[in-house]
Order: structure tokens, then C-alpha cells, then sequence
């Protein structure tokens, strides 16, 4: 496990997901309540693209087929099981770190 920057307090999304791709793993960020949620950015369904996912309270729902995740937890919301890796992140300043 190490930190990287994730991304500039400017960068961060609005209304939505946003997508980054950190030394090769891809996560997909949240503002829940103002605050970052950082989760796999791959469905565990099929690879599909949770950034793109709508959000809704801390509910976000794959594109591809409507699977629904937790942000905050990472669990899927109809079998309770966590299923998307959730992420630790940090503010250091303006700018945004996340534990890989
Ligand atoms: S790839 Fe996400 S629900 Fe199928």
C-alpha cells in the first residue's frame, strides 16, 4: 500500500462520478455529502465503468446492466456483499491522496 495524488480539489466531480487511473488501477471518485468516496472504477459485474454510473445519495448504479453499489462501502446493494474495493482517501491541502 502507498498514497498517490489522486487529484486537485478543482478536479474533483460534480453531480457525478469522475474517473482516474492511478499506476494502473482504475477508481472512480464520489462526492457523497461533500465528501470524497473513492471505489473500484470496474463493476464486479462485467468491467463496466462506475464513474459513469448515476449517483444518487450514496447510491451509484452501473451503466452497462444496473447493478448497485455503496460507495461508501463498496457493497452491492441487492446481495449485501462487498463487492468493489473502497479506498482511504486524504486531504493534503487543495489537493486529494489516495491509499493503493
Ligand atoms: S458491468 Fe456493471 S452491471 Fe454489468
Amino acid at each position: 500500500m502507498a498514497w498517490h495524488k489522486l487529484c486537485d480539489r478543482s478536479d474533483l466531480p460534480e453531480g457525478g462520478g469522475k474517473e482516474f487511473v492511478i499506476g494502473g488501477q482504475i477508481v472512480a471518485l464520489f462526492l457523497v455529502e461533500g465528501e470524497p468516496q473513492a471505489v473500484d472504477g470496474m463493476c464486479a459485474h462485467q468491467g463496466g465503468p462506475i464513474a459513469q454510473g448515476a449517483l444518487q445519495d450514496k447510491c451509484v448504479t452501473c451503466p452497462w446492466h444496473g447493478w448497485q453499489y455503496d460507495v461508501k462501502t463498496g457493497c452491492n446493494l441487492l446481495t449485501k456483499k462487498k463487492m468493489l474495493n473502497v479506498f482511504t482517501t486524504d486531504w493534503r491541502g487543495d489537493e486529494l491522496w489516495i491509499e493503493l
